[in-house]
């Protein structure tokens, strides 16, 4: 099949593109290095430098592709109260670009990576047939992205799959990002000998997937029709943990025991988020195989091996306010 993922040289795009180019698909993607790392990408794949919200361009790359899986996002949750101009246009204005190149293409499949933000402060953990009430401008977009590929599909005839991963770990992820992807940050901060710095009192409680995982959802989202036109959840239930707690994880692994720094929650900041993953069991045999502790050490590994960096501030803060953490206003990460 021919494959064409967005964002391939991000985290997610980047792992998919690997996996599924090893399994004989013939894939293609586009990134425009907003984030992803340049070295995520392979000759196993052919790669085009493009922003999708380059309409006239996408339709130009899209021509005889089979399934096009969009990864391609700012994802910004924490950020986008922010800098919602720039998450919003590179979520929703880049997702409705990409739809309808794929579908001026008549693709088979539009895949679209969705984000649990979607389900917003609700009790937990969270299922796909509950209602959309995200809190923020990352989940708004994200939410609205949906509906236009569900309308879009719908009026062309076209399959669709939203997928919702939740905080995905593991090597390729971003890890000199000062404004997310906690799990990388923690890391990379210990392996340069400075203690994780913790948003509110820590207590704070989300679930781990570890990317491999994920991957192997998304293959059987490309195959499986029991995925046509569903919202399924990706990503485990198991190991509900505080952010507290990752901290100490991270401590022993990179083997760095300091205080962790304490700052004032974010706004907006869910306390309790995670995501039931009974539908993906049911529907595409979804199954944990690396557990919380094997996924932090991989992921430490791999930014071992690269080399832990300082972190880059190279995105713009749109809003400078007295809500705008001091450690994004004054780069203390
Ligand atoms: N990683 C997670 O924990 C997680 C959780 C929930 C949802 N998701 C979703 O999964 C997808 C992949 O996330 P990720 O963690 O790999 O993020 P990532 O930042 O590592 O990768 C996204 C890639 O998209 C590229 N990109 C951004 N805007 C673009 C544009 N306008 N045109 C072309 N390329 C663009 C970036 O340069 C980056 O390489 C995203 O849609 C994200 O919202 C991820």
């Amino acid at each position: 099949m021919n494959i064409f993922i967005t964002g391939i040289a991000g985290f997610l795009g980047s792992n998919l593109a690997h996996y599924l180019a090893d399994r004989n698909h013939k894939v293609f993607g586009n990134d425009n290095f907003i984030g992803g790392y340049k070295d995520n990408l392979s000759k196993k794949f052919i790669f085009y430098e493009t922003d999708c919200c380059d309409f006239n361009n996408m339709k130009k790359i899209l021509k005889d592709i089979d399934i096009v899986i969009h990864c391609a996002a700012t994802a910004y949750e924490g950020l986008s109260v922010f800098s919602p101009s720039f998450v919003t246009k590179n979520i929703y204005e880049a997702s409705v670009s990409t739809f309808s190149a794929a579908i001026e293409n008549k693709v088979k499949k539009i895949i679209f990576c969705s984000s649990m933000a979607r389900y917003g402060e609700q009790a937990f953990p969270f299922t796909e047939d509950m209602k959309t009430i995200p809190q923020d401008p990352y989940g708004i977009a994200k939410v609205a992205a949906e509906q236009t590929l569900r309308n879009l599909c719908d009026v062309h005839g076209i399959d669709w799959t939203i997928l919702v991963p939740h905080n995905i770990v593991g090597p390729r992820q971003k890890y000199d990002d000062p404004y997310r992807n906690v799990l990388s940050i923690f890391l990379n901060r210990m392996l340069l000998k400075k203690p994780a710095i913790i948003y509110g009192d820590g207590t704070q409680k989300r679930c781990f997937s570890y990317v491999d995982d994920c991957i192997r959802c998304i293959e059987q989202t490309i195959e499986n029709t029991n995925t046509s036109k569903q919202i399924i959840n990706i990503g485990p239930d198991e190991e509900f943990i505080t952010i507290k707690e990752l901290a100490n994880k991270c401590a022993n692994v990179t083997g760095f025991n300091s205080q962790h720094i304490f700052h004032k929650d974010r706004p907006q900041e869910v306390k309790f988020a995670t995501c039931s993953s009974n539908k993906a069991r049911k529907l595409i045999g979804y199954k944990t195989k690396f557990n919380l502790d094997k996924s932090i050490e991989l992921t430490c590994e791999y930014i071992k091996k690269r080399g832990p960096k300082e972190f880059d501030y190279q995105l713009e803060l749109e809003i400078v306010n007295d809500k705008t953490p001091e450690t994004w206003k004054n780069k203390l990460i």
